[in-house]
């Protein structure tokens, strides 16, 4: 069972670089891709840079209808998370074809991924660099996370398929919160 995760914390689950899920929805179909390329922008309201590339289908989903979930999967679901990144939303429905489940979200009109221990509903904050890096700028609404989960196993894209698996965790003296 997910609880809400409070805004200002955000933050600590996007720092480290894990691959997402994107979700979009437009015309009643909902879209999943790969997304590595993101990056916290500030803590309250958390804002996360991602760039979405033209050349996908969710980039026009995005840029309609503004709105998106950032979903944060974990090694069991490292498949399925390649098959969404390697796979075109107009021709697949990749929900059904990597058996994920479609939840509602509660302030966009974009599924959650129920099997993600983190979601991050999202709304387009600013698009300024849209044109010219496909770079959005998304204020993240409501957050939610699996507490049960306390050292999440995320995948980290290191290119041409390889990934790292979070693993260990050492706790030192840091002065970022
Ligand atoms: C590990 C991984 C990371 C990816 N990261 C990004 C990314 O940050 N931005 C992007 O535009 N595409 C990224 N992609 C590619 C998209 O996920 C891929 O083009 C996908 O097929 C797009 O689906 P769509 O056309 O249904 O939107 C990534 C793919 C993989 C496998």
């Amino acid at each position: 069972m997910k609880t809400e995760l409070p805004l200002a914390e955000v933050y600590a689950i996007l720092e480290p670089g894990p691959v997402l899920l994107l979700s979009t929805a437009q015309a009643g179909r909902a879209n999943l891709m790969a997304l590595s390329w993101h990056c916290m922008l500030d803590f309250e309201p958390p804002l996360v840079g991602c760039v979405v590339s033209a050349a996908n289908c969710s980039f026009a989903a995005l840029d309609a209808t503004g709105e998106c979930v950032l979903n944060v999967p974990e090694a069991g679901l490292a498949r399925a998370l390649v098959g969404c990144g390697n796979t075109h939303g107009d021709a697949v429905d990749k929900f059904a074809a990597f058996g994920l489940s479609a939840v509602p979200s509660t302030r966009v009109a974009v599924p959650r991924v129920e099997e993600c221990y983190a979601n991050l509903e999202c709304r387009v904050a600013d698009r300024q660099l849209v044109g010219r890096y496909d770079f959005f700028v998304l204020e993240v609404l409501r957050a939610w996370h699996d507490p049960a989960v306390i050292a999440p196993r995320t995948l980290h894209h290191r290119g041409y398929g390889r990934f790292m698996l979070a693993g260990e965790e050492i706790l030192l003296g840091s002065a970022m919160r």
